[in-house]
């Protein structure tokens, strides 16, 4: 079978930093391939493309749409751009990985759904948190009833602790209203927590801008979208989630999140996807491997072999293997356009809820875990 070909739109951080050096090793180039980019900022495409040996490069989405032979376009701009360039791709043919949040509200990522239908072509969301083994089985166990009913989940989610904002390419969209740490790496928790335990049923919170104003470059900018969230989920049945989500804390502990059942908890490590540990009754009973990031037995998730531990953000790779998977076997995506949805619609009623007070439902999930 051919190569698929992909075209990525938005060459920033993280398709400079990550996407590209994972797409040129190997073991990718077996099935895959990048055959265009695209950025609206001149000269950006075709210095990601000087790089990365790509010569079709786009300032135009129209005009790589038009003339780029790719079966399947990566959406790697800021949240506000997501929706559109995802339904475009769709209308001109092509399959889709969109980067969270798939969309702002859930009015657009019902409408990329929708073109996705259309057009009866694949889509991924991310995060695709649910192609973890970390998470799934974390599930597996609270299925078992290893320890007991799960009451309270509490994944941290903080990050880039300072006012200085240490970035290669422009910030501001991730400071202003269609951004914020909810839309950034809240996502994670909100998918992992819905791969453990089930779709969200109501939420509230309070959120502020803790920081009005950061620097980049030493330049200082208004700080426009809230930067701290602290959120209560409900899962139904009596389990909850609390998960502080923030642009305020750099540390080891970040990323490391709980579980609590009537009989144990589970502690795990969000950041390496594997420090898993159980503890029943104080004890620990099932320790994958205690040893802080050493790997547990990934060696049967594809998409961590050879090198790409190396290249960082490997859950954003496995996201794009398992595009190029579905699309080459036929699958319906797991990490699906319903989940994407369902984590659009719980941040939108954390907003509601953070404007209002008042406690709010999010509408029934199309997925199941
Ligand atoms: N940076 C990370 O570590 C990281 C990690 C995981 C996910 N993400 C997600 O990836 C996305 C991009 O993040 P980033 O850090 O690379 O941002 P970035 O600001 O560094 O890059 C975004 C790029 O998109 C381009 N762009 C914006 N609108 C466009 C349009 N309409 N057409 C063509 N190009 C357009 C910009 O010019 C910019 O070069 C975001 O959704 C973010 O949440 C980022």
């Amino acid at each position: 079978m051919p190569r698929t070909k992909i075209a990525i739109v938005g060459c920033g951080t993280l398709t400079t930093d990550t996407i590209l050096p994972h797409l040129e090793q190997p073991d990718f180039l077996e099935f895959g391939e990048v055959v265009a980019l695209c950025d609206s900022v001149p000269g950006r495409a075709r210095r990601a493309g000087e790089v990365f040996s790509i010569a079709a490069t786009y300032e135009d989405y129209e005009a790589m749409l038009s003339t780029s032979d790719a079966e399947a376009v990566l959406v790697i701009t800021p949240a506000a751009s997501h929706a559109h360039l995802a339904i475009r791709a769709f209308e001109t043919g092509r399959h889709v990985y969109l980067q969270k949040p798939m969309a702002v509200t859930a009015a657009d990522a019902l409408a990329v759904l929708e073109a996705r239908d259309r057009a009866n072509k694949k889509l991924v969301c991310a995060p695709g948190q649910v192609l973890w083994p970390l998470y799934t089985t974390i599930r597996d166990l609270i299925r078992k009833g290893v320890i007991g009913k799960p009451y309270l989940a509490v994944p941290t989610m903080l990050g880039w602790g300072s006012a200085k904002v240490d970035f290669p390419f422009e910030p501001y969209h991730f400071f202003g209203p269609t951004g914020g740490p909810l839309r950034d790496h809240g996502g994670y928790g909100i998918h992992a927590l819905t791969t453990m335990l089930g779709p969200i049923k109501r939420v509230t919170a309070f959120g502020a801008v803790a920081t009005p104003e950061r620097t980049w470059r030493d330049e200082p900018f208004a700080v426009a979208g809230p930067d701290n969230f602290a959120v209560l989920f409900d899962f139904g049945d009596g389990t909850f989630g609390l998960m502080p989500d923030a642009w305020s804390a750099s540390s080891p502990a970040a990323a490391m999140f709980r579980i609590h059942g009537l009989e144990g908890s589970i502690d795990g490590d969000a950041e390496s996807q594997n420090w898993l540990k159980v503890l029943v009754n104080g004890a620990t009973v099932y320790n994958r491997d205690g040893d802080w990031r050493v790997p547990f037995d990934l060696a049967d998730v594809p998409f961590l072999r050879d090198e790409h531990w190396r290249w960082g953000h490997v859950h954003v790779y496995g996201d794009i293997c398992h595009l190029v998977e579905c699309i080459r076997n036929h699958e319906t995506p797991r990490a699906s356009g319903e989940w994407g949805l369902h984590n659009v619609e719980v941040i939108e009623a954390v907003f509601r809820a953070v404007e209002t007070g008042v406690v709010q439902d999010v509408p029934p999930a199309r997925f199941t875990v």
